[in-house]
């Protein structure tokens, strides 16, 4: 029996709740096909500012690096808010994606056949499909950029600043063009090279690799320009990398094509096969604790970890395959939910996975 350690942060909000749905899909998995899962629950988020007074606890990450792999559920909600920056629950995000080096956000967005009502787009532009995924540079860029505050001239200003090296674009245009060999074959490099110089020497370095992919299209898209064909045609993408920030807003956009932000895993990886696992969507504090919440992105983030972390594609299969005939029966969470088909709580849909596992 194989054996992996699977570090769980479920967070706050619908964090909790969808996290302990998710966890059940990732047993029954694991004993069908004869792997045990090591769990070991830690603080995150709000929850840890409550108890330790940080976002991220030393022993939260620690716990994270000695394990084969993270699942977190969501961090946040407005009892935080009003917190200074450094003590923000967000922080723990950036913490565990800097202390764990994961610079390759893999977002999906894929447009679910029975949920196309789902999208606010035209039904013409919707039907072509949508079935992308955004490769976002996670550990660099303005998010992690030197920045500060001072005073010019005697006005109070602020800075933030842009910054990218060659190897840490080299290795996210990689990460990017291997996803694209075994999807279809096209990469799209989004960037604002008119304007910024880190843009185009990101826009030099992505073309250089691209000389090792032969059987990969590139082709470029200023970031405003992209914002816009997201809407006007999601069918033309393949797969799009960019940075941290440029995929931060990107991947919203993206989400909200689809129609359907409870449905979309994510995995944050590095070179090895250790990834952390989320949902796109945050804690959504509004309708916590009241068995409203869609648990099936959390559902599909323990298939993506599956894939990525433990090779288990045929398991990873199996989950997506169980969410898809739950949708194609006509069960939905409210978040989802059409006329003419059947309304369930968190519990309720994680049970009908469960089922068809
Ligand atoms: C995301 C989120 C985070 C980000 C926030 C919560 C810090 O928006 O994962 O996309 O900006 O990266
Ligand atoms: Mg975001």
């Amino acid at each position: 029996m194989k054996e992996y350690k699977v570090a769980v942060i479920p967070g706050d909000g619908i964090g909790v709740e969808i996290v302990g749905e998710a966890l059940k899909v990732l047993e029954k998995v694991g004993a069908k096909y004869d792997t045990k899962f090591n769990l070991t629950e830690v603080k995150a988020g709000g929850c840890a500012i409550d108890e330790f007074s940080v976002p991220l606890p030393d022993a939260t990450l620690e716990v994270c690096k000695n394990s084969d792999a993270v699942l977190l559920g969501a961090v946040g909600g407005p009892k935080w808010d009003t917190l200074p920056g450094e003590k923000r629950p967000e922080k723990a995000l950036m913490g565990l994606r800097g202390g764990l080096g994961l610079y390759a956000n893999l977002r999906p967005a894929k447009v679910y056949d029975v949920l196309k009502s789902a999208s606010p787009l035209k039904e013409e532009i919707i039907n072509k499909g949508v079935d992308l995924l955004v490769v976002r540079e996670l550990t660099g860029g303005i998010y992690f950029g030197e920045r500060g505050r001072d005073v010019q001239n005697g006005i109070n200003s602020a800075y933030d600043t842009e910054r990218y090296n060659v190897e840490e674009i080299k290795r996210i245009a990689h990460v990017a063009f291997k996803a694209a060999l075994k999807r279809n074959k096209k990469v799209t490099s989004v960037d604002k090279a008119n304007i910024l110089e880190s843009s185009r020497l990101w826009r030099e370095t992505v073309t250089e690799v691209a000389k090792e992919y032969k059987d990969v299209e590139l082709n470029y898209l200023y970031v405003d320009n992209a914002a816009m064909q997201l809407v006007r045609d999601p069918s033309q993408f393949d797969v799009i990398v960019t940075s941290n920030i440029f995929g931060d807003i990107l991947t919203d956009e993206a989400s909200m094509v689809t129609g359907s932000i409870g449905m979309l895993p994510s995995a944050s990886l590095r070179n090895d096969s250790f990834g952390m696992y989320e949902p796109i969507h945050g804690s959504a504090p509004d309708i916590a604790g009241k068995d409203l919440a869609n648990p099936l992105a959390q559902i599909l983030s323990v298939a993506m970890m599956l894939e990525y972390s433990f090779n288990m594609t045929e398991a990873a299969k199996d989950i997506e395959n169980a969410v898809e005939k739950v949708l194609n029966s006509g069960y939905r969470t409210g978040d989802i939910y059409t006329e003419g088909s059947k309304k369930v709580g968190t519990k309720e849909m994680a049970k009908l996975v469960l089922a068809e596992l």
